[in-house]
């Protein structure tokens, strides 16, 4: 059996990702031997009394900086060895919201090479930069908007990339016909229905129920083309 592909978490608040533990994709894919998650304690092997993280920011201004000895003294603390080496075994993507966007590209990149990877989980103002300098191979950001910290990030990014792996998702789900797949020119997918056929007038398009595949998949197609176009363009919004 191949080894899980390993994705560690550093946050101050382990806790929260036990969600992780819990959703399908990420679960399937840990009880199949495909992927190791582990949250762990940014604070663990802190050198400072009280296990102090943070710091005053240099030149001043508000809030708190994490600082970069607590960050190098939890990674060489847990995984036994010097940042420099750690940074030529593993993938360390810093989150903060200036990195460069992560998006289906990237979730396909990463869920291919399967390369083990560390997340840091900023908090407060963020790291002390020389983690982004000497600590982070990589900077990721989720979107173009300020999150109250990196955990809801790391779970959006474990999440996307966990059910991209094979078997992760059950039978009854797939990734042939989503949103930004090949199969639909990385455009948006077309609508579902369920029954009721009919629900407070409400229908359901007749071409779903006549038995034509090949008209209801032209169906698909137009309707997926059609919401596509109908999608503000990232460029000029
Ligand atoms: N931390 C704060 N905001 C973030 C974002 N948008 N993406 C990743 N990490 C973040």
């Amino acid at each position: 059996m191949s080894i899980p592909w390993s994705i560690d978490v550093f946050t101050l608040f382990p806790h929260w990702l036990s969600w992780l533990e819990e959703v399908r994709p990420i679960r399937n894919a840990t009880e199949d031997g495909l992927l190791d998650v582990r949250a762990l304690d940014l604070r663990e092997h802190s050198p400072l009394k009280h296990r102090q993280v943070d710091d005053t920011p240099y030149g001043g201004g508000a809030g708190m900086v994490l600082r970069v000895d607590v960050v190098a003294a939890a990674l060489e603390g847990h995984y036994g060895t010097s940042v420099e080496q750690l940074r030529e075994r593993r993938r360390v993507v810093l989150l903060t919201p200036a990195g460069p966007q992560f998006d289906d590209a990237m979730a396909n990149r990463w869920a291919e090479e399967q390369q083990p990877t560390t997340i840091l989980c900023g908090r407060y103002e963020g790291f002390d930069h020389r983690v982004h300098e000497h600590v982070a191979t990589e900077e990721v950001s989720i979107g173009p908007y300020v999150l109250s910290g990196g955990e809801t990030a790391a779970m959006t990014i474990i999440d996307t990339v966990a059910r991209k792996l094979p078997g992760a998702l059950g039978n009854h789900e797939s990734l042939v016909d989503e949103t930004f797949s090949d199969a639909l020119d990385g455009g948006s997918e077309y609508p579902h229905y369920t029954r009721p056929a009919e629900f407070r007038g409400w229908t359901v398009p007749e071409i779903l129920s006549s038995g034509n595949h090949a008209a209801i998949a032209a169906w698909r197609r137009e309707q997926s083309q059609r919401r596509t176009a109908a999608q503000p363009d990232p460029e000029t919004t």
